[in-house]
């Protein structure tokens, strides 16, 4: 075969980061406008990566490639194509480091991509267990709340270990998501909040079992079509993982603004340490405030994902 393509999408997590590495449900949905492909062509020689983050020899890739490499790698052994040809080239419209589930996304579209190029089925549990191969490594202790999401299409109950289940959203208003410009950190923040679980078992325990609470009840607003109670949900959680020390100065003034300018409420997502805030807005008029207020304020990007289109199955 001569091209293999794979594609794969940005996530969101709406309430359940971080809590999600002790078992506990989260909510998270499919960005599926916001894409990220990875396309593998023949080539007579060799072995090479086109991207972003590193173009070259697959065998010479930088450090920050390194789950990715070893993820390919464990890939041809399996397909027994250790010696194959080929050059990979990975394109994205996923911001990195930005909670957005970068890494994840682009671990779901290369095993997509080979798969394919070979000519080789893969089921879903095979993908999500590839995907993880890569995830260990870029992120330490992953749930595979990424890789689940990334690789799906409508928004998902996860829970680690567990089978996740589509999670049907059908609520007006807007979803808007807002980069604080600073790379998100996963691993630093996942790392500090399993100091923080060692040295204060209890406390920190009760906050996992607030924010499993969370997650439930935004799940039963949702399905009650009570917005509101989605937007306090996502302050609550916000509050928390504040205490739990995965927020920063920048993520909390945004969080401030937001809340003084529309939004029905607002929190980090993802792993935290910078990266995105999300926030939830009722009508145009609020969404359109918000924004031009998180824009005086510096944020690089912005999305809005009406809530009402994010079920594409
Ligand atoms: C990162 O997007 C989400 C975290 O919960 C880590 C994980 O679930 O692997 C912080």
């Amino acid at each position: 075969l001569e091209k293999g393509i794979g594609v794969s999408n940005a996530k969101i997590i709406l309430i359940g980061e971080h809590a999600a590495v002790y078992g506990k449900p989260a909510i998270v949905v499919p960005l599926t406008a916001v894409k990220l492909t990875a396309v593998t062509t023949a080539i007579e020689q060799g072995q090479l990566i086109e991207s972003t983050y590193y173009t070259g020899p697959l065998e010479r890739s930088i450090k920050s490639f390194a789950g990715i490499r070893k993820l390919i790698q464990t890939i041809l052994a399996r397909l027994n194509q250790r010696q194959a040809n080929f050059k990979m080239t990975i394109t994205s419209e996923i911001p990195a480091e930005r909670g957005m589930g970068s890494s994840a996304a682009t671990a779901i579209a290369v095993i997509r991509s080979l798969y394919s190029f070979f000519g080789q089925k893969i089921n879903r549990a095979m993908l999500l267990e590839l995907a993880n191969v890569a995830e260990k490594i870029t992120h330490g202790d992953p749930s595979g709340m990424d890789a689940a999401t990334t690789s799906a299409t409508a928004p998902i109950w996860f829970v680690k270990g567990q089978a996740s289940y589509n999670l049907p959203i059908n609520l007006d208003g807007n979803l808007v998501i807002a980069d604080s410009g600073i790379r998100g950190q996963t691993g630093p923040a996942v790392a500090t909040v399993r100091e923080r679980m060692a040295d204060f078992p209890q406390e920190t325990a009760v906050f996992m079992d607030q924010l499993a609470e969370l997650a439930t009840s935004t799940r039963n607003a949702i399905a009650s079509q009570q917005l509101a109670q989605v937007g306090q949900n996502f302050t609550s959680a916000q509050l928390i993982l504040q205490t739990l020390g995965v927020s920063n100065q920048t993520i909390d003034h945004l969080v401030f603004v937001a809340q003084r300018n529309g939004s029905l409420g607002t929190k980090l997502t993802g792993g935290g340490r910078g990266g995105c805030i999300i926030a939830l807005t009722a009508d145009q008029a609020n969404t359109d405030r918000l924004l031009a207020a998180l824009r005086a304020e510096g944020v690089t990007q912005t999305w809005i994902q009406p809530l009402a289109h994010l079920n594409q199955l």
